[in-house]
C-alpha cells in the first residue's frame, strides 16, 4: 500500500468514531476552518502523559473553569494549581506547567509558538508534547509517536524489532505515514484507533479500518506485537 493509503482509510474512520473529548472541537467545526485553543491542547497533552482520558476528564474541565485561558493560570497562585492538581500524580509536570505558562505569558504574549520547534523550548514541553500541539493545534505535519502509535505502526509494518530498540524504525514509518492534509485529525486518529481498536492484548481487527493493510494481521502475529525486549 502506498503512504497516503493510511491517512485516507484513516480519516474517514476517525470522522465517525473520534472519541468526543472535552479538549476537542468537534467535525462540523473543524470543517468550518476553526482551530483547537492551543492553550487547551497543551493543556490536556500535558495531563495525558501518564495518565488516562478517563482520569484526565474531570481535572481538564475544572482547569478550564478556573482559569480559562494561559494568562490566566500564569497568574494563579501555584498553592492553588498544585491544589487542583492533587491526584493526577508526577507532580513535576505540574510545577512545569506552571513555569511553561508563565513563560508563555511573560516571553510571548500569551501565544503559543506554532511550530515544533518552538514549542520544545518551553518548559516540560518534550518531543512528543510538541508534535502532539503543532499537529493538534496548528494543523502541522508533525509524527507524533506516543505508545498507541507505536502499537499500531508496529502492527501495520509488522515491525518485529524489539522496543526500544524498534523506535527510530517506527519514527521513521511514522513520519512517512503522517499526511499534510489534517495532519492533527491523522495523529488523533492513530491515538483513539490504538486506545479502542488497536489494543494491546486482543485487538478488534474485525472493525479496524486498515485491517486490508496490515502486515502484522496478514502473519498472524498482530497481537504479538510490538515485541519487547527482556528486561
Ligand atoms: N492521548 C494523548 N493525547 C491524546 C489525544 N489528543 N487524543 C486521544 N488520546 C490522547
Amino acid at each position: 500500500f502506498s503512504d497516503g493509503a493510511v491517512a485516507a482509510a484513516l480519516l474517514p474512520w476517525y470522522d465517525r468514531h473520534a472519541r468526543d473529548l472535552p479538549w476537542r472541537m468537534g467535525p462540523a467545526a473543524l470543517a468550518a476552518g476553526e482551530r483547537p485553543d492551543p492553550y487547551r491542547v497543551w493543556l490536556s497533552e500535558i495531563m495525558l502523559q501518564q495518565t488516562t482520558v478517563a482520569a484526565v476528564k474531570d481535572y481538564f474541565q475544572r482547569f478550564t473553569a478556573l482559569w480559562p485561558s494561559v494568562t490566566a493560570l500564569a497568574a494563579a497562585e501555584d498553592a492553588a494549581v498544585m491544589a487542583e492538581w492533587a491526584g493526577l500524580g508526577y507532580y513535576a509536570r505540574a510545577r512545569n506547567l506552571l513555569k511553561c505558562a508563565r513563560v508563555v505569558a511573560s516571553d510571548h504574549g500569551g501565544v503559543f509558538p506554532d511550530t515544533e520547534d518552538g514549542l520544545r523550548q518551553l518548559p516540560g514541553i518534550g518531543p512528543y508534547t510538541a508534535a502532539a500541539i503543532a499537529a493538534i493545534a496548528f494543523d502541522r505535519p508533525a509524527a507524533v509517536m506516543d505508545g498507541n502509535v507505536e502499537r499500531v505502526v508496529a502492527r501495520l509494518f509488522a515491525v518485529e524489532t524489539p522496543l526500544p530498540t524498534a523506535k527510530p524504525e517506527l519514527r521513521l514509518l511514522t513520519e512517512r505515514l503522517t499526511p499534510d492534509t489534517r495532519p492533527g485529525c491523522y495523529a488523533q486518529a492513530v491515538m483513539d484507533l490504538g486506545a479502542t481498536v488497536c489494543t494491546p492484548r486482543s485487538p478488534a481487527c474485525g472493525i479496524c479500518p486498515l485491517v486490508a493493510m496490515c502486515r502484522g494481521r496478514a502473519q498472524g502475529i498482530a497481537a504479538e506485537l510490538p515485541r519487547k525486549a527482556p528486561k
